[in-house]
């Protein structure tokens, strides 16, 4: 007969099983360190630390086209002599397995074993993509992410998650895998496109939203002459709100690093309809876009339930306009809304967690999907669209985008 659980739920031993069955609990407690190093030295010395870390072992140091060409010789030079280099031709639309077999099929050649390094220098793509990598070789081996994109800095390149996309499904394939060490440069902010800049700002207004009145109002203050300079100027400002945004994020993170302790997070603000979003509209929305969308429209849900006044909503719509993201876009529906929710739920252990602003600092979560009924929706998208039509008139065209295989 097959050995039995004889713990109930609680812990306690079954009291319908007789004592002399076995229970045996394994509780094992992991110590994780990530260091977040800052440098707004010319990347020469800003990427002094890689040496540090490549020499001594084999070392992979994974990035993509654009990042090769612009800086392999800056790489070159930081990193140790017989690290060798996996330029990876990927985007969002193959941010997926083939891509993880990629890397893993070069690292297995280096080889790269336990105690050895993979280094991710790129985009959010580029280290998801490594660090997925990273947490499957030999059941998971030390990463170092050097992000070079905006939102990669204050977003995609800290965080412990990482994740590639799957059959349709943002994200569903991943893992818990932190960097052993992350090195924030921003000098490589300036051959980044206006487009990437605000993509980036995107995620600075969240985090502002959520927790920092002060980084909101520097970012009024200064983002749109920093994406209008290539982030070169007002450059001690540039790099503050890189370094701000990067700290609260981390410390929103280091509360629930696992999300193994609720899955309510208010630094998900803006990501509960973008994914969805993104992938219905074939990766033509990129995450950044999407994400404004999705704040605005959360923003406009906000107001409407009454739990914000429309003082707040004007406030971030008029910043995220002024940066030139996108607030609306066609393929907005309350039924496309309603799945969004659905598939958020599926993602947050079964409820929605939407994250609803109510001030600059102060967030509530409309739990479940059901509390959001079809006509809310229907009402904060219109009030995006009015919105649109009584400004530009502009709206992103991406109503002929190609449905994904399984937009679901
Ligand atoms: N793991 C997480 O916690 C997390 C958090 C947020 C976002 N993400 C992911 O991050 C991705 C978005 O990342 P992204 O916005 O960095 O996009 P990206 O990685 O697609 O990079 C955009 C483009 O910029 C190029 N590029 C990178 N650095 C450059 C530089 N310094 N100069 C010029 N060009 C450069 C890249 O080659 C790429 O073509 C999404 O896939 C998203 O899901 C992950
Ligand atoms: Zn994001």
């Amino acid at each position: 007969m097959p050995p039995r659980n004889t713990l109930d739920q609680s812990g306690r031993p079954d009291a319908a099983e007789p004592v002399t069955e076995c229970a045996y609990r394994c509780a094992v407690v992991r110590h994780v360190q990530q260091d977040v190093e800052f440098s707004d030295a010319v990347l020469a010395r800003a990427l002094r630390s890689l040496k540090h870390w490549t020499e001594g072992r084999n070392c992979l140091i994974v990035t993509t086209p654009t990042v090769n060409r612009l800086y392999r010789e800056v790489i070159v030079g930081a990193v140790s002599e017989s690290a060798e280099i996996l330029v990876l031709d990927c985007d969002e639309s193959r941010k997926d397995l083939a891509q993880v077999e990629r890397i893993c099929s070069h690292a297995s050649s280096v080889p790269i074993n336990r105690g050895d390094l993979l280094v991710g220098i790129g985009g959010g793509v580029c280290t998801d993509i490594t660090a997925v990598a990273a947490a499957w070789i030999r059941r998971g081996i030390d990463h170092v992410r050097v992000p070079t994109t905006l939102v990669g800095q204050v977003d995609a390149g800290i965080g412990y998650k990482c994740a590639i996309n799957f059959r349709g499904y943002k994200s569903y394939l991943g893992s818990f895998h932190g960097p052993r060490h992350v090195l924030i440069a921003p000098k490589f902010l300036q051959s980044l496109s206006p487009k990437q800049l605000r993509e980036g700002f995107a995620e600075i207004v969240k985090i502002a939203i959520v927790c920092d009145p002060e980084l909101f109002d520097f970012v009024e203050q200064y983002a749109e002459t920093l994406v209008r300079t290539g982030f070169r100027s007002p450059q001690s400002q540039g790099t503050e709100i890189v370094w701000r945004a990067a700290t609260r994020m981390l410390e929103e993170l280091e509360d629930n690093p696992f999300e193994d302790r609720g899955f309510g997070r208010p630094v998900d603000l803006g990501h509960t309809f973008s994914p969805l979003l993104e992938s219905v509209s074939g990766y033509r929305l990129s995450h950044g876009e999407a994400v404004a969308i999705d704040m605005a429209l959360t923003m406009a849900i906000s107001t409407t339930l009454g739990l914000t006044e429309s003082i707040f909503e004007d406030r971030v719509l008029a910043l995220l306009t002024a940066l030139g993201l996108p607030i609306y876009c066609p393929l907005l529906s309350p039924e496309l809304c309603d799945d969004a929710l659905q598939q958020a739920a599926r993602h947050r252990g079964g409820r929605a967690h939407l994250v609803l602003p109510t001030k600059i600092g102060a967030t509530r979560f409309l739990e479940s999907a059901e509390d959001l009924d079809r006509t809310v929706l229907a009402i904060a998208i219109n009030r995006l669209a009015e919105r649109i039509d009584a400004t530009t008139g502009e709206q992103l065209d991406v109503s002929e985008s190609p449905a994904p295989a399984d937009p679901r």
